[in-house]
């Protein structure tokens, strides 16, 4: 489970890519002192065997002097195989090879056939010059060699060893040789391979162990998520994720899941009460029915008596059966599962022969019912649910307009719109339930309304809108009401929603 955990995964690729920026550092780091030390100890060596080879030709210099003033002549001083240069070459060596300046340097001097002529004290006889050595020196190329010499028998001890030739008139006149032994190079470069191997290993543990802490604390969160997310079920939508103090993504993903909570809350909340008012709603006539037919059998009736009960029946059989083609209807829509027939309608001359068909039912009531339209509006429609929409409204408007009062309907094309307007002068909704109006089975005052159950609103709205449509309210109370539905005139506009058929 831990190998599987976000954290141990983090950890792991942290200390990956630091063992790996680490070592190459480590080996570019080596690598680089490793070059420089060899490098500076070829200068070194470079200018040791200058400064020797100087220091030789003053002292030879000083001897010739001396001889010129006890009348020698000058073509006897020749450096090359001259018996005399190679003694004041191995005078020069005695004297100098104790010099604090050599220390830990051995020197060499051959004469121009390869012979040596002078060696450090402490540097056993041994000849250093190798046939290709001395191959390049004579053609006057300097070179340096790593060389194993046996100061102590039996331990051979490599030397860096630069090979030089002293050219006089174009000729090799003699040759020094200088060395160093690489121990302490090997020593320095040992001891830098130690730390690094300590080092390495204490840094990437180190460094694992806070990447540890910090992917902790980073997660710490969205454990606590993990925590809270598991204790939520159905019936304990409300509890809500700690949201932590930042602001970065995990306190966008705690906002994020406590409003997908807030959301599954309200709409298990709404499906719960739905099936309450359902079942209230079925229940009453239901009871009615119930107690009808049981009365009825408890003794013989005559004819007229089962007619009326069966009449009665058949009266609340019509009410239950119009709210499930209702409910039914609600969820169609929900589930975006309703087809609509979308036709190019004339609004107003659809909603006009509305208005005629219901003139009767207003004027039964002794109400003045309005239509204004001034031109053909051309929509795309259902013409069906369209025909339920403005019932359902022109019903209301009817059934909450008290005798004597006023409907009016209107019609008004903006641009790309259609703001049908119908208003009353009826009893008026409160300005603290119009929130509420259009909430399934919700109505203002059961007293108030008679016969419905407070569905009419709720089919309207999904309506309009399943028409990409808008429909709003406005109410004083006493005085009356206005809905106001805005339509689309273009047809193109429904043709965003894949799931309603267009058809021409
Ligand atoms: N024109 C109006 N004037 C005053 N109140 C209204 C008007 N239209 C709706 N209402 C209020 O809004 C509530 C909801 O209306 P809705 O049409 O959804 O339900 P209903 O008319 O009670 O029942 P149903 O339409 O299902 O027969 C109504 O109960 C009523 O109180
Ligand atoms: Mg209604």
């Amino acid at each position: 489970m831990i190998f599987k955990s976000i954290r141990f995964k983090i950890i792991l690729w942290y200390m990956l890519i630091l063992t790996i920026t680490l070592s190459l550092f480590s080996w570019v780091l080596y690598y680089n002192f490793r070059h420089s030390l060899h490098e500076n100890l070829n200068d070194l060596l470079m200018s040791k065997a200058e400064g020797i080879a100087d220091s030789i030709d003053t002292y030879w210099e000083a001897e010739k002097l001396e001889a010129i003033k006890g009348g020698v002549t000058t073509n006897v001083f020749s450096k090359i195989n001259n018996i005399n240069f190679a003694k004041i070459a191995q005078q020069w060596v005695e004297e100098k090879s104790t010099d604090p300046k050599l220390i830990n340097i051995a020197v060499w001097v051959y004469d121009a056939n390869g012979e040596p002529i002078a060696s450090s004290k402490d540097i056993p006889n041994f000849k250093v010059l190798s046939r290709g050595m001395f191959g390049d020196v004579l053609r006057g190329h300097s070179r340096f060699d790593n060389f194993d010499i046996e100061i102590i028998t039996g331990k051979p001890t490599t030397f860096r060893v630069f090979t030089a030739p002293i050219i006089e008139d174009k000729k090799v006149s003699y040759i020094v040789q200088v060395a160093s032994p690489l121990t302490i190079l090997y020593a320095e470069l040992t001891k830098l391979r130690g730390i690094l191997f300590l080092v390495l290993p204490i840094t990437i543990f180190f460094t694992g162990i806070a990447g540890a802490l910090l992917a902790k604390m980073t997660l710490n969160p969205i454990n606590s998520m993990i925590r809270t997310t598991r204790q939520i079920r159905a019936d304990n939508l409300n509890l809500r994720i700690t949201i932590p103090d930042t602001k970065d993504e995990i306190k966008r993903l705690a906002d994020t899941f406590n409003e997908m909570l807030e959301e599954l809350d309200r709409a298990f909340t709404f499906q719960r009460q739905f099936i309450q008012n359902v079942s209230h709603e079925l229940k009453t006539p239901l009871t009615i029915l119930k107690g009808e037919i049981e009365v009825t059998l408890k003794k013989i009736r005559s004819a007229n008596e089962y007619e009326a009960v069966l009449r009665s029946s058949s009266e609340e059989i019509e009410k239950i059966s119009q709210m499930v083609e209702e409910l039914l209807l609600l969820a169609k829509f929900d589930s975006r599962q309703m087809i609509l027939e979308m036709k190019e309608v004339d609004l107003s001359e659809f909603i006009q022969n509305i208005v005629e068909n219901i003139r009767v039912l207003a004027e039964a009531k002794n109400l003045k019912i309005t239509f204004f339209c001034q031109r053909q509006i051309i929509i795309a429609a259902d013409e069906n649910q369209m025909k339920r929409l403005f019932l359902n409204l022109l019903d209301n408007s009817i059934k909450y307009t008290p005798e004597g009062g006023k409907v009016m309907i209107d019609l008004q094309k903006k641009e790309e719109i259609v703001n049908v307007h119908i208003a009353d002068t009826g009893i008026g909704i409160p300005k603290e339930e119009l929130p509420f109006i259009f909430d399934r089975f919700y109505q203002v005052d059961k007293s108030r309304t008679g016969m419905g159950v407070g569905l009419g609103l709720s089919i309207a709205k999904s309506i309009v809108e399943a028409h990409r449509g808008t429909i709003q309210v406005e109410s004083k109370l006493g005085q009356g009401t206005t809905f106001v539905v805005t339509l689309p005139l273009s047809v193109n506009s429904n043709l965003h929603l894949p799931q309603f058929v267009l058809q021409k």
